[in-house]
């Protein structure tokens, strides 16, 4: 079997220490699978186009799903003399067959091997993703739902801005989870191509059939071209920026939940099945939850520019430098399915203050805009309408008042003459929330048409 190991190319033994460099053994077990799946389909495809006679064709295959096998059950053991996946199936199956195994890699690279490996493994994986993230976006229907009486104030700068239906606040990351479904599915399309067939680079001279092993594996395409097809390694660039993303807004969503459970905002609080405490401050509920979601952004954004800095200066076709992939891809693949795996509970383990975000709408002068909005309507240029609004704004502060509600009638009309006190009753958080009449709005007829398209949407995708 160690003339598998080691080609009769070179007379001595490899070093040790770089034999512990060069193995990908420690992570790319996982791949498995998927490479018996491939292996298999290139056996079917020898055997067919009368390449490899029928009987070892058929043993080869019968030792292969036994050694898959073995790996489902745990009872394979990894070897690290074969310095990868690959060589270890080829070195199981020459233990189990003997030298016929070495027929299995008649007409194939490693190169077109492990590139198809990681299509299968992408494939299955985004599917699976798309399913999770499909979670996230019920949790996010269920929460907005949960949520829709309830008025907040919204936000620029972190500044509060204008009333609005919390429920609005969290459709609006519904559409961000749901774009990144959208990009999820096209870039499945790239995923969906079979190399195998492609060789170390050129093809191979064996009278090969790689549209039939493309077809086994129920890809939807070929590769164009061969050296591409070993070379490509932009669906998983591709996958990392596409993780990047969807931790971005991972990330924000969580800096909302953290700000947000704070004694400062105290808008919600968090189930205890998702709060810890503190080893020293017994008062503390702290939201390591939400902050890990937002901390795990960083590993996945340095995987992808990990990668990219590897691929940057690379001749065609395959070179030891793109092994390096497989690490940052299963890291961020394992990190997003734990994200995955706890957020949509985080969410729905929430419980909402609608007093305090209520008062918090209500304050703060958020419908200063409104008013001035008002003067404006009785014929005051805005911009003008806007200062003065701004300045009543100044002096209200000044004399203590933190909105316009608190301001007593006699109080108003020594500051603002000019503007009538029954103006102010028609400026309630309620009226100028339900002016926001525009489909993708506040009002609470916008943001129920809004659920109703999330949830059409969730039928129509799941
Ligand atoms: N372990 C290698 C990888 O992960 C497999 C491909 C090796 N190909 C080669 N020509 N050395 O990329």
């Amino acid at each position: 079997m160690d003339e598998m190991a080691r080609s009769q190319r070179f007379e001595s033994q490899l070093d040790p220490a770089v034999e512990r460099f060069l193995s990908s053994l420690r992570f790319d077990w996982r791949l498995l699978g998927d490479d018996v799946e491939g292996s298999l389909a290139h056996v079917a495809m020898l055997r067919r186009q009368g390449i490899l006679p029928e009987d070892i064709a058929e043993r080869i295959q019968a030792a292969l799903q036994e050694i898959r096998r073995e790996w489902q059950a745990g009872t394979l053991e990894p070897k690290r003399a074969w310095e990868d996946v690959h060589m270890n199936v080829e070195g199981r199956l020459h233990e189990k067959i003997g030298p016929e195994a070495g027929y299995l890699h008649t007409a194939r690279s490693r190169n077109d091997q492990v590139a198809v490996d990681m299509h299968l493994y992408m494939r299955r994986e985004g599917a699976a993703l798309r399913q999770e993230l499909l979670e996230l976006l019920r949790a996010l229907l269920r929460t907005a739902e949960k949520s829709q009486g309830i008025i907040m104030p919204g936000y620029t700068h972190l500044q509060p801005a204008q009333p609005i239906l919390m429920a609005h606040y969290w459709l609006a990351y519904a559409a961000m989870f749901q774009r990144d479904v959208g990009r999820l599915d096209d870039w499945a399309r790239r995923v969906d191509v079979s190399p195998l067939g492609a060789g170390a680079l050129a093809g191979t001279p064996y009278p090969t059939n790689p549209d039939f092993t493309r077809q086994a594996l129920g890809f939807s395409a070929l590769y164009e071209n061969s050296l591409d097809a070993v070379s490509d390694r932009d669906f998983l660039l591709e996958f990392l920026a596409w993780a990047s993303l969807f931790m971005v807004h991972v990330s924000r969503l969580s800096e909302e939940l953290v700000l947000w459970s704070s004694q400062e905002f105290g808008y919600l609080t968090m189930g205890d099945r998702y709060s810890t405490g503190s080893s020293i401050m017994p008062q503390k509920k702290n939201p390591d939850v939400a902050e890990l979601l937002r901390g795990k952004s960083g590993r996945v954004f340095g995987h992808l520019m990990g990668l990219l800095t590897v691929m940057k200066g690379l001749p065609l076709a395959y070179h030891t430098d793109m092994q390096e992939d497989k690490e940052a891809v299963f890291d961020v693949v394992d990190t997003v399915h734990g994200v995955l795996s706890v957020l949509p509970g985080l969410l729905d383990s929430l419980t909402f203050h609608p007093d305090v975000t209520y008062q918090n709408a209500q304050q703060h002068y958020t419908n200063a805009t409104d008013l001035a909005d008002r003067l404006a309507q009785a014929g005051m240029p805005f911009r003008q309408a806007h200062h003065r609004v701004g300045r009543l704004v100044h002096d209200l502060y000044q004399r203590g008042y933190r909105g316009f509600h608190e301001v007593p009638r006699d109080v108003w009309n020594s500051v603002a003459q000019d503007i009538p006190y029954e103006w102010l009753q028609a400026l309630t958080p309620e009226q100028l929330i339900a002016a926001r009449q525009q489909p993708f709005a506040t009002a609470p007829e916008a943001v129920a048409r809004q659920l109703s398209a999330l949830r059409a949407w969730l039928s129509a995708n799941a």
